[in-house]
């Protein structure tokens, strides 16, 4: 049975009226419109889907859209303010760190989910964290540069 579900979505009030079990990727791109999350497995083990929900990531494409219920929603569209990108954003244009880009989001959001629980990420909590992306292209040493160039940037940052 449908239901209204309020959250917020960088920043935004939303209230969607759907089945509480869809999934929030779903939701995301085709009732907000917002495509920058991507799907590619569906079952949460690639992590192009992640996005961050009350500052943890989250695979969205299997949370249910009833698990956003009255939380704060983070996608990669909201990572920006305005024309200046996130420090993460720009470490990974600084390094080249995307070919196809399908990862790219997910990547990217999930670094910032573990900078918001850990400013200095040690090596290890960095590949634990990226271990489960998958990039079609293979891009990952220049992905792992800009994973540390990102940890770097936050950390001067805090
Ligand atoms: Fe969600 Fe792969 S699309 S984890």
């Amino acid at each position: 049975m449908e239901k209204t579900i309020n959250f917020t979505v960088n920043g935004q009030p939303v209230a969607v009226v759907t089945e509480p079990e869809r999934s929030l990727l779903e939701v995301l791109r085709e009732d907000l419109e917002l495509t920058g999350t991507k799907q590619a497995c569906g079952e949460g083990k690639c992590g192009a889907c992640t996005v961050l929900i009350g500052g943890k990531s989250a695979a969205a494409c299997v949370t249910p859209v009833a698990a956003a219920e009255n939380q704060a929603v983070l996608t990669i569209e909201g990572l920006a303010a305005g024309d200046k990108l996130h420090p993460v954003q720009e470490a990974f244009l600084a390094e080249n760190a995307f070919q196809c880009g399908h990862c790219t989001p997910g990547m990217i959001m999930a670094v910032v989910g573990l900078l918001n629980e850990k400013p200095r990420p040690a090596d290890a909590d960095i590949l634990a964290r990226v271990d489960g992306h998958i990039c079609r292209c293979c891009g990952y040493p220049r992905i792992l540069k800009a994973v540390k160039r990102a940890v770097a940037q936050g950390a001067r940052q805090s």
